[in-house]
């Protein structure tokens, strides 16, 4: 009977220190999703995440990038990350009302921006912090921002000024400032995954969109839509977020590494950003299939006319305070 006691203790002894060595070798996963193309700013800098994270880490990290909504697309992907069934995602700043932070919508704000150097005031400043702290609460933490630079509009009719929008189905992001902004052009925004804009374009499910260039030309809009107008009406950019309880558990030195290695992710995102946004413009222009139209100092006057008040009348939904506060610290940036 002792000998029999001794095997099964050894055997659980043995079988124990097997499972701790193996989960000693076995890599935490990352499981970064994302809706875009890889060939975008935000698509590179996700790769670019996945090699320096692997490498800074030695491999005790593999970061599995499952970009073009491939694993999740829009809504489902911020559902997925508090779930914990992803452990990292970088959505559109347009994409965090249904978290419940609404503020984020500021980022949505026609001309809220007059530059990229005013933009960067507030995501590398004190207003970008404190917005990301608020996703805290609902269980994420907000790494980093990334850029995608600011949006064009296109349809299958020349958009040169506000009532040429008229009675256009406008698709747009999840985003009550961005539904504001497309009625104020006297249009009727469409909420639609990014992943089902093409289609819904090809089909005339809606008529027109706005996006960076590097955006629509990745998901080939370009190919149905005649019309693009470089309005530059407003910002489209991102906020890496992961699940809290998986950042909260990493062992401190890993963590270290991968804010090391989104650091470094980061400013590479932002040195690609505008230039990606150049040659995906240069690439619509040269397929030929779309009309490329930058409206006169008249015609932008025009749009801000209508566009600007936007901002006031969207203040009681992401915060006054908070508009005011961006006008005063990107003030000097105009
Ligand atoms: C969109 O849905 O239009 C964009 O947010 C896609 C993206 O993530 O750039």
């Amino acid at each position: 009977m002792q000998i029999r006691s001794m095997v099964a203790a050894l055997a659980m002894v043995a079988g124990a220190s097997f499972a701790l060595n193996a989960s000693a070798q076995a890599p935490i996963v990352i499981k970064f999703s994302h809706v875009v193309a890889t060939d975008t700013p935000k698509g590179r800098a996700a790769e670019r995440f996945k090699d320096l994270a692997e490498k800074l880490t030695k491999g005790r990290v593999k970061v599995e990038v499952y970009p073009n909504s491939q694993l999740y697309k829009d809504k489902e992907e911020l559902e997925a990350l508090q779930l914990g069934a992803v452990q990292m995602l970088a959505p559109s700043l347009a994409k965090f009302a249904p978290l419940g932070v609404k503020e984020f919508e500021v980022f949505d704000l026609p001309y809220i921006f007059p530059n990229k150097t005013a933009l960067y005031t507030v995501t590398e400043g004190p207003i970008g912090k404190g917005l990301l702290q608020k996703l805290e609460p609902k269980g994420i933490t907000g790494l980093a921002y990334w850029d995608n630079g600011f949006k064009i509009m296109s349809a299958n009719k020349p958009l040169h000024v506000p009532s040429d929008f008229r009675g256009l189905k406008m698709r747009i992001q999840s985003s009550k400032v961005l539904d504001a902004q497309m009625r104020a052009l006297g249009a009727n925004p469409q909420v639609l995954a990014f992943s089902e804009v093409y289609q819904a374009l090809q089909t005339g499910v809606v008529d027109g969109t706005e996006n960076p260039p590097s955006n629509m030309y990745t998901q080939k809009m370009h190919e149905v839509q005649k019309h693009v107008t470089m309005s530059n009406h407003g910002y489209l950019g991102y906020a890496v977020i992961v699940n809290k309880k998986f950042w909260d558990g990493l062992p401190a030195d890993v963590r270290g590494q991968l804010q090391q290695a989104m650091g470094e992710a980061t400013k590479y995102e932002k040195a690609i950003a505008q230039q990606d946004n150049d040659a995906a413009l240069d690439a619509i222009r040269k397929a030929g299939k779309t009309t490329i139209y930058t409206p006169t100092p008249a015609e932008q006057a025009e749009w801000r006319k209508v566009l600007v008040p936007v901002q006031k009348q969207m203040a009681g939904r992401v915060g006054a305070d908070l508009i005011t506060t961006i006008n005063k610290a990107t003030a000097s940036a105009q």
